[in-house]
Parts: C-alpha cells; structure tokens; sequence
C-alpha cells in the first residue's frame, strides 16, 4: 500500500474506528479490514435513499433551499446525512448529495426540478458539446471534502458510504438533457458516434470518480456506484460500450483501498460483469432472487434486496419477506440487508425503524 495517499493514514479505517463495523466485515466477506476472520456484533442494515423525502424532519429542513443548493452547504448535509442514522439506528449512513453533484461543480449548468429529476441547460450530443466540457480537478470537490469531513466526525464508528452515478446512468442525463425511461439518445451515440460515445463516458468515469475519491479522502468507509439505468443495455452493449468506463470511476478510488459496492436496476444479465467492472460487492434489485444471485456469483459478498413495494404492505407480510431476504444472504460470504432500489418517498419512516429493528434481532451467522 505504498501508494495510499498520506491523508489515508487517519482515515477511520486505517485508524481502526470503522475496521471492524459491522458493514464493513460483511462487505469484506467476513473480515475485519485488517484481515481477521470475525463475526459482526450484529447484521447490518441500511437503505437506499434513506436520507430524503421519507423523513419529516429532512423536509422540514430542506424548506426554502433547492436540492442542489442544499447538496453544497456542509452543515446542511452532515445533518441531513445523519438523520436516518439518529432515527432508524442503520448501520451506515450514506452521504446526502446526488449524482448530477460533480456536473454542477464542474461547471455543467444543471437543475434537479422537484417531481422531475435532473434537467440540463444543453443536453450534450455532439463531438463539439463534449469537447467543450469543462476540465475536471479534484480541487473542484472541496465543499464535498468538507461535507464528507463533518459527516465523518459526527457519525464516529459508524461507517460513511461515498457514492457517485455510474458513468452510463450519467451520460444518460447529460445525452437526454433530462429522465427518460429507455435512455435511447445515448444508446444510440454509442453505436452511431461511438467516438464521441467514448469521449463523454470517459468524461463521467473521471466525474464520478473524483466525486467518489473526494469522499473517501475526507474519510468514507466504503463506496457504492449506482448504474441506476444500466438495466436498459443489452449484454454486448454493456461489455463493449460501457464496462471499461465503470471500471475506469472505481480506479481512480482503487489506491485507497476501501469496500467499493457496485448497484444497478433491471441488470440481471450482465452481473457479471458488472463485478468484474472492479466491485467488491454487489448490490442486488428486487426483481432478482438473492439466493440465486448468491449461486451465480460465488464469493461475493451481497447487499439487498427488500422490495420497496412491501414497505407500505401488512407486517406480516413485509416481515415474512425479511426474513426471506435474510436467509438468502446468508448463502453469500457477506451480506448487508438494504433494499432492492431506493425507499419511496410516501414510506412510513415507522416501518423502517421496524424493519432495522427485526433485522439487528436476527442473530448473525
Ligand atoms: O439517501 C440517499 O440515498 C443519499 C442521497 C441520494 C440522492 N440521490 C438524494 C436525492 C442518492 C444516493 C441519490 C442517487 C441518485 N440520484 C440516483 C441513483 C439512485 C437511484 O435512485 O436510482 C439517481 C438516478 C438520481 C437522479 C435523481 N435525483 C432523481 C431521479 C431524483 C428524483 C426527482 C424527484 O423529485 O422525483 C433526484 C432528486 C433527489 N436526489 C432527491 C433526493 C433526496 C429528491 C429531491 C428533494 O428532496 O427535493
């Protein structure tokens, strides 16, 4: 590790204040990250999408400031990061920001328009509009260093997951201007300029790399990719066209030597390569079978995969399906129970609490 920066020497887990967090034994397949065979002191949990609209207290709080503005004031993040931590006693809590972060302190004017999602000013679809991106420096991410920091020193053992969007889910937005639901503006440039293509995923892959590499110096744990819409490529597109750019973000976190875990939607066919994109861990959506995924990839650690659907089901139903999800983990060397795509926003926070509560009751394996 001669390479680890010299900030990583006080990183927590180097000093030992995270190295044996529950999520990270279970993310490391039941090791501490020191390299002991160890059982957690109790099964993790978290959700995706904990920190946010779910939370009375986050919507209270975010009154009168814009989503993208709120992700630029430290104070505001730490707190909103750490709110479903104080609430519903997870076992890590995720930084509050969003995947379009990196484009705006880039330079990229974009908006997140409530009830919408991510808009662009000017969609980027030509050689000349990637051409014209602004050049990227980890110096850019400092306000996210600083909010990183906070939420770190705040939450003590408890681990900080950094996170960033996978460069296809990003293009997507930049290609598309705003959401779309088959992503065919950028599946198309791959095939019809895939020049061009490259340029921008490159583009992306260092975006959110350095978004993920300004977290984990300021002392994240642990790191997840979403590659929300990469369920919408096919086997060969993902292989050829956008694998190499996944693998290319989680280089630029690889010397830091941290859990990084890697989470599409709709991706079945190509988890596979999603591992060998450079994940340590994967994380598994709710349309997929965790015990089958435990068989398809053998020694790897899982996270998931709770439907969100079942939140506003009776108990009954939503416990008989926890533990359903806890017994299929159990077939992977490591698992972390989250869920199998974001919380909705209309979740009752009770249920998760409850959820939390049934999964720290489970003894560990
Ligand atoms: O708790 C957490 O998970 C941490 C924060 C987080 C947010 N977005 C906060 C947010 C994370 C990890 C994300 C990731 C994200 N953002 C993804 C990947 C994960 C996924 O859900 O598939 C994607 C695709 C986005 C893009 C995005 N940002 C969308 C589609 C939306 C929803 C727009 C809407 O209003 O319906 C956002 C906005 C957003 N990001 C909100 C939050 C809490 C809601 C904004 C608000 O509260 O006003």
């Amino acid at each position: 590790m001669t390479t680890t920066p010299e900030a990583m020497t006080s990183h927590p887990l180097h000093t030992g204040v995270t190295a044996d967090a529950p999520l990270i034994t279970e993310y490391l397949g039941g090791k501490t990250f020191t390299g002991e065979a160890v059982r957690p002191a109790r099964r993790p949990v978290w959700f995706m999408r904990q920190a946010g609209r779910s939370l009375p207290e986050y919507r209270a709080l975010r009154e009168g400031t814009t989503m993208l503005e709120a992700c630029l004031k430290p104070d505001m993040v730490a707190e909103i990061t750490l709110q479903p931590v104080r609430r519903h006693d997870v076992d890590a809590a995720i930084f509050f920001s969003d995947i379009v972060v990196p484009l705006r302190l880039a330079g990229v004017d974009v908006e997140i328009e409530p009830g919408v999602g991510p808009v662009l000013k000017n969609p980027v679809r030509s050689a000349a509009d990637v051409a014209a991106l602004p050049d990227l420096d980890l110096k850019d991410f400092e306000v996210i260093s600083e909010a990183a920091a906070q939420c770190v020193s705040l939450l003590g053992p408890r681990p900080l997951i950094g996170f960033a969007g996978a460069p296809f889910t990003l293009a997507a937005y930049m290609v598309e201007g705003r959401p779309s639901r088959d992503h065919l503006g950028p599946r198309t440039m791959m095939h019809a300029d895939p020049q061009t293509w490259h340029a921008l995923a490159e583009w992306t892959a260092r975006a959110s790399g350095l978004f993920m590499r300004a977290q984990v110096l300021a002392g994240a744990s642990a790191v997840q990719l979403f590659d929300s819409w990469a369920g919408s490529l096919g086997r060969a597109d993902y292989a050829e066209r956008v694998m190499q750019h996944s693998a290319a973000a989680f280089a630029e976190v690889a010397d830091l030597g941290v859990p990084a875990v890697h989470f599409g939607t709709g991706t079945g066919e190509i988890l596979d390569l999603m591992q060998r994109a450079g994940a340590d861990v994967i994380g598994v959506d709710y349309r997929l079978d965790l015990a089958e995924v435990a068989t398809r990839l053998p020694g790897t650690p899982l996270q998931g995969n709770i439907d969100p659907a079942l939140l506003t089901a009776p108990w009954e139903v939503l416990e008989a399906h926890v533990h359903t999800v806890i017994e299929a983990g159990s077939r992977a060397p490591g698992h972390v129970v989250n869920l199998g795509h974001g919380v909705p926003p209309e979740t009752d926070p009770d249920v998760l609490t409850r959820v939390v509560e049934l999964v720290h009751s489970q003894p560990v394996n």
